[in-house]
């Protein structure tokens, strides 16, 4: 990562930050964004007596917010979540979003769609017109090489996610991840409704109709786009 994509992270993330309001239930996404959204919350909670409770999209995240003092829910141990802000691998002009490259989308999604709002915040490097990334997509171990088998045949040129060691990665609710390499995603909705209604799929990275404001990092500042 260059150092000025390290520099938009700092700033967006800060920015983001801002919209928390004392007394707030808050979404905490995953990544390295986030990770300055969760440094700027940490100085507010100490520096402001800013009193919020927050809810993680991954154990990463409920660990490093923890640490600085944030207290951590599940998401079932509160009533509605007030914000969520949360990271994108990409976000399209439609205000769709690949999400995932971090292996937290379950959760993150679960999390978007029981808030209020939503904030994603990223640097400038993923904003594109159309998504046309890989798609991470969520699946149950049991039949896992069958559903890869079908999604090679239905040539969405499938890869599976592994760790160093070369073993599936497992997510937080130690399922495994799929990439799909689909040169340029037309149609987010078709698409994640076509993959959600495969069996041993549990989610997919795509998101669309969630959120609410986009707060992007890029070399002249921060940009605050409404959705
Ligand atoms: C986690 O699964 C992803 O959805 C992240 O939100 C995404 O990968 C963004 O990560 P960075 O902020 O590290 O780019």
């Amino acid at each position: 990562m260059s150092s000025s994509q390290d520099l938009q992270k700092i700033i967006a993330g800060r920015r983001a930050a801002d919209f928390v309001q004392d007394g707030m239930v808050v979404g905490i996404g995953s990544g390295s964004t986030i990770a300055q959204v969760i440094t700027a919350l940490g100085e507010r909670v100490a520096n402001e007596n800013l009193k919020i409770v927050g809810v993680p999209t991954s154990e990463k995240t409920r660990r490093n917010a923890a640490k600085l003092g944030i207290p951590m829910y599940n998401v079932d141990d509160v009533d509605k979540i007030d914000l969520t802000i949360d990271g994108a691998d990409q976000i399209s002009d439609d205000f769709s979003a690949i999400k995932g490259g971090g292996a937290a989308l379950l959760w993150e999604k679960i999390v978007a769609f029981n808030s209020r709002e939503n904030i994603w915040v990223v640097d400038s490097s993923k904003r594109v017109s159309k998504l046309n990334q890989y798609l991470p997509v969520e699946i149950i171990p049991y039949g896992s090489d069958q559903l890869f088998k079908r999604f090679t045949a239905d040539g969405f040129h499938p890869t599976w996610r592994l760790d160093q060691n070369g073993n599936p990665v497992r997510t937080d609710s130690a399922n495994y991840l799929i990439d799909l390499h689909v040169p340029v995603i037309e149609d987010p909705r078709d698409l994640g409704q076509e993959l959600i209604n495969m069996v041993g799929v549990v989610e997919h990275g795509l998101f669309t109709d969630v959120v609410n404001r986009v707060v992007i990092g890029s070399d002249d500042g921060v940009e605050i786009i409404e959705a």
